[in-house]
Parts: structure tokens; C-alpha cells; sequence
């Protein structure tokens, strides 16, 4: 067992911790959750800034039965991964854009979000403190899940008084079942994740039960998800229910243009950047679902999914098939070029990974 003193970082609490690797099956991990040890909690009230938090065992919060998050679903989240690297080492990919991400959907949510400084020391304290969970090399990772919740009471409509930071993580391998097999996506042309002036753009707990009806029929019909289009023409791509689009066609990529109505994905932020210095041409745009349908490859991107290829596409009762099979030839090299980084396994010259 070791000590962490979490005191440096304004956490306060000292705890146990034990570094060596838990005896878990590392080999059947998919995307559920696994208990750990410790998760982060930190309050504050309306109009005020968070300030001290504290580690505390794993297990469920008392709230309210009128906290705003449970009735008017004032609610952010925030997803991030570890990675152990084979000397030992841990690493975090660009946790500061999580932060940011959050101060900027807490503007729109009416809630106050802790500084970024206090977000990633916050990551940091909960990833050492559940050291014990991060997945050897090569087997998964550790998913970093931040909250941002109206936690006080409300009955009227209106933002709530008190609020929590919340960090938990689980040990996760693979999001799809399929693995790193090509996805099968269904477009969907009846129901909408988000609409201009709405939230699609932030990380609100709103947008993804928005599209729990859609995934769970497309699910029922075998698809791994749906892909949704925007509410106005009905024909450009937006995102899917988890993950972010792109399409391939020769020597250009492209994907829906942020435009309040796609969440601004970190790592489709990442890849953009990947793709550029890889000599790959890159255009966020509006994408229609013709030049979808015409495409060479298609790939997903989430911290979540990290990037999916996607085998084929459903739309409107026609199927369209990418490649022969197996994972195109653009969607792996840029896989493999992301996760090289976020391992640790080739040199970081973006200056992304932040090791603890
Ligand atoms: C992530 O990729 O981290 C997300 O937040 C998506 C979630 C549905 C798993």
C-alpha cells in the first residue's frame, strides 16, 4: 500500500492506495462499468466558485428528490482515458480541453464549472487514487467520467442553488461489440439530436437521452448505431449518438463543421490534426448524405469509441457497403497514429499527453 497526499493539489484528504494491478480479467473488458476505489467529489453554491474537493470511497450520492439534474436535467459530463504505459508511467490525453469543454457547456447550462487548473488536478488526483484499475499496456484503458449536476433543490423552474463536481472512472476496453471490426450505421430521417439554438453543441446529459429511442430500434435491427442528420434540410450529417463522423473520399476528409448543433469532439479535434500532418487534405463542412453514400471510407471518432470504422450504411432502406472488409486503409493508419500517441508510443510533438 502507498499514501497519496492529495493536500498539493487543494484535495485535502489523504488515502490508500495500492499500486499494483488488480486481479482482473483484462482480456474480456468491454464498455461497463467496473467499481473502483475512490471518485471526486466537490460543492459549491450558486454564484459562488467551487473550491476545495475531496476524494472519497466509490458508491452512491444522496440527493434530493427535486435536485435540479433530476427534474429539468441541468447536466453536463465530461469522458477521458489513462493509459499505463510499459515503464509504469500514466498518461492523460489533453485534459485541458475537457475542462474548457466544461466551462464552456456550464456557461450555456446556467451552472458555475470548476476552473481548468482544477479540473485536471481533480483527473489527476482520481486517476492516482484508483491507480490500481488502469489496464496493463495494450488491454484498455482507464475511463475518466467527470459530472457537472444541479445537485441543489428546485420546484420551480430554475437554475438550482447548490452544485456537484463529480469524477468517477472505470477500467474499459472496447466501446462497440464489434471491436475494431467496421460498424454498421443506419441513418435516421424521422427523429433529431439537436436543433440550431438547442444544445447539441455541449456536453449536456439532454443529448443523449434525445437519442436513446433511435439507437435502441436501431440496435433491434442489428445496426451497431444511428447516424442523424440536421433538423433543418434533413440532408446534411450531424454526428452520431456517441461519436463524431468523417468521411473519406481520395486524398480528403471531411466532417460536419461545428455549428452549435455537433459536440466539438476532442478527439475529432485530434484527428483533424493527425490527418493534416499525415498530408491528408481536411474539410469541415456541411456533408451531405449523398457524398456520405459516395464515399471511399467512413470512420467514427470519441473518446469513447476512439476511431470506429464503419463497414456500411443504411439510409432510407439502401444499403452501401466501404471496402471489400476489414478496416479501411485511412481509418487505420489514423487509428493507429492516435493511439500511438495516447499510449506513449511515439514522440508527442503536439504536446497532448500529460503524464502523471
Ligand atoms: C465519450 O466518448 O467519452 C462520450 O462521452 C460518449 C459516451 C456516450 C460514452
Amino acid at each position: 500500500f502507498g499514501s497519496l497526499n492529495a493536500s498539493a493539489s487543494g484535495i485535502g484528504t489523504t488515502i490508500s492506495t495500492e499500486k499494483e494491478s488488480v486481479d482482473l480479467d483484462w482480456d474480456s473488458l468491454g464498455f461497463g462499468l467496473v467499481h473502483t476505489d475512490y471518485m471526486y467529489t466537490m460543492k459549491c453554491s450558486r454564484g459562488e466558485s467551487f473550491c476545495e474537493g475531496e476524494l472519497v470511497p466509490f458508491g452512491n450520492i444522496e440527493i434530493s428528490p427535486s435536485a435540479g439534474v433530476l427534474n429539468y436535467g441541468q447536466g453536463l459530463f465530461e469522458g477521458l482515458k489513462a493509459y499505463r504505459k510499459a515503464d509504469g508511467n500514466i498518461l492523460l490525453f489533453r485534459p485541458q480541453e475537457n475542462g474548457t469543454r466544461m466551462m464552456m457547456g456550464a456557461e450555456r447550462m446556467c451552472m458555475p464549472s470548476p476552473s481548468v487548473a482544477q479540473f485536471v488536478e481533480a483527473v489527476k488526483a482520481t486517476v492516482l487514487a484508483n491507480e490500481r484499475w488502469i489496464p496493463p499496456p495494450g488491454k484498455g484503458s482507464l475511463y475518466i467520467r467527470p459530472l457537472l449536476m444541479g445537485s441543489g433543490s428546485v420546484l420551480g423552474l430554475a437554475p438550482a442553488p447548490e452544485y456537484t463536481f463529480l469524477i468517477y472512472v472505470s477500467p474499459v476496453g472496447n466501446y462497440f461489440k464489434e471491436g475494431l471490426s467496421p460498424i454498421n450505421l443506419i441513418v435516421e430521417t424521422e427523429m433529431h439530436r439537436a436543433t440550431p439554438g438547442g444544445t447539441g453543441g455541449v456536453k449536456t446529459i439532454g443529448n443523449y437521452a434525445a437519442v436513446l429511442k433511435a439507437q435502441s430500434a436501431a440496435k433491434a435491427k442489428g445496426y451497431s448505431d444511428v447516424l442523424y442528420l440536421d433538423s433543418v434540410h434533413k440532408k446534411y450529417l450531424e454526428e452520431v449518438s456517441s461519436c463524431n463522423v468523417f468521411v473519406v473520399k481520395g486524398n480528403i476528409i471531411s466532417t460536419p463543421a461545428i455549428k452549435g448543433t455537433i459536440l466539438p469532439g476532442i478527439t475529432r479535434k485530434s484527428i483533424i490534426d493527425v490527418a493534416l500532418t499525415q498530408g491528408f487534405q481536411v474539410e469541415e463542412k456541411a456533408v451531405t448524405v449523398d457524398e456520405l453514400l459516395d464515399a471511399d471510407e467512413v470512420f467514427c471518432t470519441g473518446t469513447a469509441v476512439v476511431v470506429s470504422p464503419v463497414g456500411s450504411i443504411t439510409y432510407l432502406g439502401k444499403s452501401v457497403s466501404y471496402g471489400s472488409s476489414g478496416v479501411g486503409l485511412v481509418s487505420q493508419q489514423l487509428y493507429t497514429a492516435l493511439t500511438q500517441l495516447q499510449m506513449g508510443l511515439t514522440e508527442d510533438k503536439m504536446g497532448w499527453v500529460v503524464e502523471l
